[in-house]
């Protein structure tokens, strides 16, 4: 049985990274001086301490990235100003498919035309020399926001930037995002990604990471999307990361919100303990709705003030939010200013002593804390030697399973719906290995909903346009 154990710690680090700090963009990253002027950082930047002293309501964290130095300032400022606990910085997809010539060349026609030919921050096109100077100043965490599989040399460029939070992870980075970048690779690269940030940490200063749990963001069941959040916690923490967020999607569902919050905190908690990890500080953090948006911002505004007190209700400790423009593209600055300190009001006006619950969602958070248990149990009885390896053939064999994702090692034999409740159900578990009991409650739930006579085209589409009406 390959259980998560420290002894699956990246041996040769120090071979690897010199092989990934030899690519021509990594000039002048030198681990030493890394390590020196990260300790220079005020306590600040560090997430450990931004949720230390985060109060009584959620941190807030836009997302952000714009390709010229110039313009990712102005963000910055715009953002903060406006009262983001944390700064983003959304990296463009060609710098996260590894594409770096591509990045490069759009970034110098962004400067020359004074118009923006890339949709995020190319790091490390710009270096971490510049970079540093976005952030001279700066007292709260910044968050390297991205979805590369391979982040080996990205993640070295926003360390020696001074970003101590990066997001991301094997699973999550790899399954909604690539069609056929292979997931032992992506394994394999945040390994080397975790080992990194657990390299440059100090027990009062640790590297912060934080998983990506809405992955498809599509008729995910909570319990697929926490059994992968739990096992990315794992993996960092088998690499020696001690300072991590789990996160989830809004799943659409009020009841299914509060139900998934609280057996994400707990079984992540009591997975930890079991396998020696308890030393490891653990965050919840919730995105604001992930599906289609609308285009009509009066809409959108209202979906985002909803999911504002949702985060209230659920007791998280940061909130990932959206702009009104979210239909339309990259949101302009003013726009995703007004976001954070809208959502700020929201969470002030609407504060809550602690989680609620109540008989519906103790109903809701058994039925998913026992088929999260299912899976993970199956993962950790496999035969093999490493717990990587089990994650890996986890997804040949259709154990895990994520809707809607393109890529290629996903069973996509899963199929899920909504109930007249809106909560995700699974029609159909494929292989994915809950008891028969849950998988009969599961239907019995959609059953009694007016919606349950059969799974349709339409339905499908209206589940997934679910915002849009
Ligand atoms: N600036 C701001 N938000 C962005 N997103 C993606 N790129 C950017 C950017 N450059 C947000 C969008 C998208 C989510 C995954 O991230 O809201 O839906």
């Amino acid at each position: 049985m390959a259980r998560p154990t420290p002894d699956a710690r990246l041996g040769d680090l120090h071979a690897m990274r010199a092989k990934v700090l030899s690519h021509p963009l990594a000039r002048g990253l030198a681990p030493e001086e890394t390590s020196r002027f990260i300790a220079t950082l005020p306590a600040e930047r560090y997430p450990a301490v931004a949720y230390a002293n985060r109060g009584a309501i959620a941190c807030i964290q836009p997302r952000g990235g714009f390709p010229t130095f110039e313009a990712q300032r102005r963000l910055t400022s715009a953002l903060s100003d406006a009262g983001a606990d944390f700064v983003p910085l959304t990296i463009d997809s060609c710098t996260r498919h590894n594409q770096y010539e591509t990045a490069t060349q759009l970034l110098h026609r962004s400067e020359e035309e004074g118009k923006h030919y890339l949709n995020g921050y190319p790091l490390v096109s710009h270096g971490h020399e510049i970079t540093r100077e976005l952030y001279t100043g700066l007292r709260k965490p910044v968050s390297l926001r991205h979805g590369t599989p391979d982040a080996r040399l990205l993640v070295e460029v926003a360390l020696a930037s001074g970003i101590v939070e990066i997001e991301g992870g094997a699973i999550c980075y790899c399954l909604p995002y690539s069609e056929g970048f292979p997931l032992d690779r992506s394994l394999l690269y945040w390994q080397y990604v975790d080992r990194l940030c657990a390299e440059h940490s100090t027990p009062d200063r640790p590297v912060h990471r934080e998983s990506f749990g809405p992955l498809s963001a599509t008729l995910v069941p909570p319990a697929i999307a926490i059994a992968i959040e739990i096992i990315e916690v794992l993996l960092a923490a088998e690499q020696g990361v001690k300072s991590f967020a789990v996160s989830f999607g809004q799943t659409g569902s009020m009841v299914q919100d509060l139900a998934t919050a609280r057996v994400l905190r707990e079984l992540t908690r009591a997975c930890l303990r079991r396998f020696g990890f308890e030393d490891v500080r653990t965050y919840l953090v919730y995105h604001q709705w992930m599906g289609q948006f609308p285009q009509q911002p009066e809409k959108a505004a209202a979906l985002i003030a909803g999911s504002a007190v949702i985060t209230s209700m659920i007791g998280a400790d940061k909130v990932v939010v959206k702009t009104v423009d979210e239909a339309l593209g990259v949101p302009r600055p003013e726009i995703n200013a007004e976001a954070v300190s809208t959502v700020r009001y929201l969470l002030r006006s609407y504060s809550c002593a602690a989680p609620l619950s109540c008989d519906v969602v103790d109903a809701e958070a058994a039925l998913i804390e026992s088929e999260t248990r299912s899976i993970l149990d199956a993962i950790f009885a496999m035969s093999g030697d490493v717990f990587w390896e089990s994650v890996f053939r986890a997804f040949q064999q259709g154990i895990l399973d994520v809707p809607f994702s393109p890529h290629s090692d996903n069973a996509n034999k899963l199929v899920s719906m909504r109930d007249v409740h809106r909560s995700i159900r699974i029609v159909d578990p494929g292989k994915v290995p809950i008891s028969a009991h849950d998988a009969a409650h599961e239907r019995e739930l959609l059953a009694s909903s007016a919606s349950g006579e059969g799974k349709t085209y339409r339905h499908l589409l209206e589940d997934i346009n679910m915002m849009m009406a």
